[in-house]
């Protein structure tokens, strides 16, 4: 079976007053359904930017990704609007990607809303309470603003409305970096619980190695835009062939 994402020569550059800048410069990878793909790299080398690109948040230069086999490069905005319920996105600074204003019920119901918008209110509310309860939460919590939970919990809201469209693939852009140690591995068991219950794969962005290398499967390191390196999770840790990559392991505190 063909992956569930097939990226091929994936370009992002950004015009700039003195040049391009090569974000992300003829990147291939692929990403089986159900797996975890890690993204290392330094601040700047591009990981965000990939994940943008996929998500068609921003446009891509040049290069081609099938998701379920379908380009959605080059699709336009109506066709691609189905399959963005299937591609999500969970950020690092999930206080600054939940709007203060509204109650987490609002906050999760608004995606559910855009992407089921037949759904009548007290189903909602329902799929709300099981969303909150399936990421670790009480439902009694919908009523809540973001500033009254502590960052884990934030971030397992972030979680919650990410699932709540019911996707397949997820972006985790450096979920756990704002997190206290303690918190990090909790939710990073939830993410993995969660795969393992809904099937979901992960392109988890990160620039500490030993985070990635203890939940993906395999493992690219990007390097100014490049990937310098791609091997399994076992391979990058005991046998790094790329300078740089040694120079990440060299820095990693330790596996959590
Ligand atoms: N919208 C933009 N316009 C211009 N340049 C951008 C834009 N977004 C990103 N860049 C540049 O692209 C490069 C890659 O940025 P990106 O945010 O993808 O890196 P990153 O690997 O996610 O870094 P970090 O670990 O700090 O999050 C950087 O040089 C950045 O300044
Ligand atoms: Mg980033």
């Amino acid at each position: 079976m063909a992956d569930l994402l097939e990226v091929r020569g994936l370009k992002t550059w950004f015009r700039q007053r003195s040049g391009w800048v090569k974000a992300v410069d003829d990147i291939s990878f692929s990403v089986p359904a159900g797996k975890t793909v890690g993204l290392v790299g330094e601040s700047g080398s591009g990981k965000t930017t990939v994940g943008r690109t996929l998500l068609k948040l921003i446009p891509a230069t040049g290069g081609e990704a099938f998701f379920e086999g379908r380009e959605i490069l080059g699709m336009e905005e109506r066709a691609f609007r189905p399959l963005r319920a299937r591609m999500q996105m969970v950020f690092q600074d999930p206080f600054g990607s939940l709007n203060p204003r509204m109650r987490v019920r609002e906050i999760i119901g608004e995606a559910l809303e855009i992407h089921f918008p037949k759904t009548q209110n007290a189903d909602r509310r329902e799929r709300v309470a099981e969303l909150l309860r399936q990421v670790g939460l009480k439902e009694e919590m919908m009523e809540r603003y973001p500033h009254e939970f502590s960052g884990g919990q934030r971030q397992r809201i972030g979680i919650a409305r990410a699932l709540a469209v019911k996707p397949r693939f997820i972006v985790c852009d450096e979920p756990v970096s704002a997190l206290d140690v303690s918190v990090q591995a909790r939710i990073v068991n939830l993410l993995q619980d969660l795969q393992e219950e809904l099937g979901l794969a992960y392109l988890f962005i990160a620039h500490d190695l030993a985070v990635v290398e203890h939940v993906s499967d395999h493992v690219l390191v990007m390097y100014r835009g490049k990937i310098v390196e791609s091997a399994s999770a076992e391979a990058i840790y005991q046998d790094p062939k790329h300078d740089y990559t040694k120079k990440l392991l060299a820095a990693a505190p330790g596996a959590i």
